[in-house]
């Protein structure tokens, strides 16, 4: 885990030059899985946790990036861009990928990252590398790209050079969070409206530290089970484009027509968007004993229908259940694996999370990590104001 004065001192060893320095923060999401994708409704924030990239610029086209969590360092030209066996320099030539292919005037770059955001926990460390290297790249080379297509960008690299079909959801939150606030993001309108999140609400991440290899593969199927479901419902109701079109009327009129599996995964999007309007008004009214009814749903839903949970996930969130000082628990982000998320009474934070550390380890045997997590601002240039020497 790095601090952004690590990551700008080791710059300024290696380069011998003040870098841009870029804090790209994590992010959670309160309810709303597997909803991007289908052009439904999310409610993440951004999060305190974040990348810090350290960026100078090149007068040529070579690449020289270093992963200092990692202890690892890549180089390319940014003329002859092929996918790494490494993996993790695939998120940052992803980004240069999708500017050259949008011909973008980029030129060479040297960049040192790493930060604070635990890798495979679910508060994407990725979508902060690749956005937080799209703003980046965007401010050193006066790009004039604007917010919104910053955020396309990042979102193209992860799909087109590594491989995940993801939503749009976490590089969303990472450019436009805000402190204090969650946002709802509509998928379809690709337009948010923020939510202030209230003091009286912690939001507590327990990482199970399970990470299934079949995450990313199982992730695109299901994507694919939801594009099928469209295709069988347009049959009937030809202006359903999406799954945020279809109501569970129509699902159910056609349910002979719809294999089981994929009529289990479209019922689950359609409820989980309702849940998310519905959270939303909660927040509004502070009423959070509501807010976690839905977020247990979710996780039902999430486990029963979409099938993306796992034993470590569902014990948790069981586990969680059983304590009234948690409002609301639910696995959190892609599945097999990675958080839960809890929406805990501020003044129990510490008794919750010992306990259910406690509890998962007598099952399984590991200890879990937890964070206690607030709410941060969406990706910025950090002022300097460093001393470090040259
Ligand atoms: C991952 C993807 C997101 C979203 C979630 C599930 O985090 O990157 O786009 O689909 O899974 O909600």
């Amino acid at each position: 885990m790095n601090s952004i004065e690590q990551i700008e001192t080791k710059f300024l060893e290696l380069f011998q030059e003040q870098p841009l320095l870029v804090r790209s923060p994590g992010r959670v999401n309160i309810i709303g899985e597997h909803t991007d994708y289908n052009q439904g409704f999310v409610l993440p924030a951004a999060i305190e946790k974040s990348m810090y990239i350290a960026i100078s610029s090149r007068t040529d086209t070579h690449c020289k990036i270093i992963a200092h969590d990692l202890q690892d360092e890549f180089e390319f030209d940014i003329t002859a861009l092929s996918r790494s066996e490494k993996g993790w320099p695939n998120y940052l030539m992803g980004v240069v990928d999708q500017l050259m292919k949008a011909g973008y005037g980029l030129r060479g770059f040297h960049c040192v990252f790493g930060g604070e955001i635990p890798v495979g926990a679910g508060m994407s460390s990725s979508a902060a590398i690749e956005a937080g290297l799209a703003y980046g790249l965007n401010v050193l080379f006066n790009l004039g790209i604007a917010k919104k297509e910053l955020v396309r960008i990042a979102q193209r690299a992860e799909n087109e050079f590594v491989g995940l079909q993801c939503g749009i959801m976490d590089m969303y939150a990472n450019i436009f969070g805000m402190d204090g606030h969650v946002l709802k993001l509509d998928c379809r309108s690709v337009d948010h409206r923020y939510y202030p999140l209230d003091h009286t609400l912690s939001i507590v991440l327990l990482d199970t530290r399970v990470s299934h290899s079949l995450a990313s593969s199982e992730y695109n199927k299901r994507r694919a089970e939801c594009t099928e479901g469209v295709r069988l419902l347009q049959k009937k109701y030809p202006l359903v484009h999406s799954l945020r079109d279809a109501t569970l009327g129509m699902l159910n009129e056609l349910q002979a027509e719809i294999p089981s599996v994929v009529y289990k995964r479209c019922s689950y999007v359609v409820e989980e968007n309702e849940r998310v309007e519905e959270a939303c008004r909660m927040l509004e009214r502070s009423d959070y004993t509501k807010l976690g009814e839905l977020l247990y749903a979710s996780h039902e839903g999430l486990s029963k229908k979409y099938e993306v949970s796992c034993p470590e996930l569902d014990y948790l969130v069981s586990t969680a259940k059983k304590l009234p000082e948690i409002y609301g628990a639910r696995m959190m982000g892609g599945g097999f694996g990675g958080c839960t998320i809890n929406l805990v009474k501020p003044e129990y934070v510490d008794t919750v999370t010992a306990v259910l550390k406690e509890e998962y380890y007598k099952k399984f045997d590991r200890n879990p990590f937890a964070y206690v997590t607030s709410t941060g601002s969406g990706t910025h240039v950090i002022e300097v104001k460093s001393n470090a020497a040259v």
